[in-house]
């Protein structure tokens, strides 16, 4: 069965104290839960990541990368390569996030590059992609978001996908305070276990997790997670606030 999954992405927010900080109010906030078949991770900044997976390696919470690079090492100034990651404890990386594909000019075939890198170094991939408001507007959503997981994914064997993740991030409902509604998910995420299942067998699309990102928060976290397609979330500023990102655990 599918896992249920809540990854906070810190993005470019708290410095070491604060996260050292951060990820021990999350993992006493989730200490006394049975999380059955649920995931809490976070994804600090690189600078925090090797104190902040010692601390969690004692603890319910798992720790993500947020980016990494695809060779193993080199002439990359400002990089950072799967085999550092492993280095200091860290088995997932969130890849694709709509803000490396804006900011940082990262296309989908560096991020193929980068997927078939973390998983020849048996990391697991949560993978985001997701349309602009523009693409939404002149209906071209699941034609672009289909695309992306083409050009990214639809090269990976079947048994590859038990590392990948993936994770649906309208791009103009990150950090807007602007949700997609609970319909416009599920009917995404619906739409994107159909293609998977075309691509490959239904077991593959039934197993594989498909989070939620996008302003996610307290108030209206239960009611996107109640969507049989929605896995679970990727959580943005509320994760920030242990309070909220508990009670977005909480709601799943
Ligand atoms: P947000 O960010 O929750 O702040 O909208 C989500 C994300 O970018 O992953």
């Amino acid at each position: 069965m599918r896992a249920k999954i809540v990854a906070g992405n810190w993005k470019m927010n708290n410095d070491l104290e604060e996260s050292k900080s951060l990820v021990k109010k999350v993992a006493k906030s989730i200490k006394k839960k049975s999380l059955n078949n649920t995931r809490v991770i976070v994804a600090p900044t690189f600078v925090s990541l090797d104190k902040v997976s010692k601390i969690a390696k004692e603890t319910k919470v798992e720790v993500a990368a947020q980016n990494m690079h695809f060779e193993k090492n080199g002439a990359f100034t400002g990089e950072v390569s799967a085999e550092m990651l492993k280095s200091v404890g860290v088995k997932i990386v969130i890849l694709g996030h709509s803000e490396r594909r804006e900011y940082f000019g990262e296309t989908d075939a560096l991020l193929a590059k980068k997927v078939d890198t973390a998983l020849a170094n048996k990391m697991e991939v949560i993978f985001c992609f997701g349309e602009v408001l523009e693409d939404r507007k002149s209906g071209k959503h699941f034609d672009v978001v289909e695309s992306q997981i083409k050009n990214a994914l639809f090269h990976l064997e079947a048994k590859a996908w038990k590392n990948i993740i993936l994770a649906y991030e309208p791009v103009w409902a990150i950090g807007t305070g602007e949700t997609a509604s609970p319909e416009q998910a599920q009917e995404m995420h619906a739409f994107i276990r159909k293609i998977v299942a075309e691509k490959y067998t239904s077991e593959v699309a039934e197993d594989v997790s498909i989070l939620y990102g996008g302003s996610v928060k307290p108030a209206n976290a239960e009611e996107i997670f109640s969507k049989p397609d929605v896995d679970g979330g990727l959580i943005g500023g509320a994760a920030l606030n242990k309070d909220d990102f508990k009670a977005i655990i909480d709601a799943i």
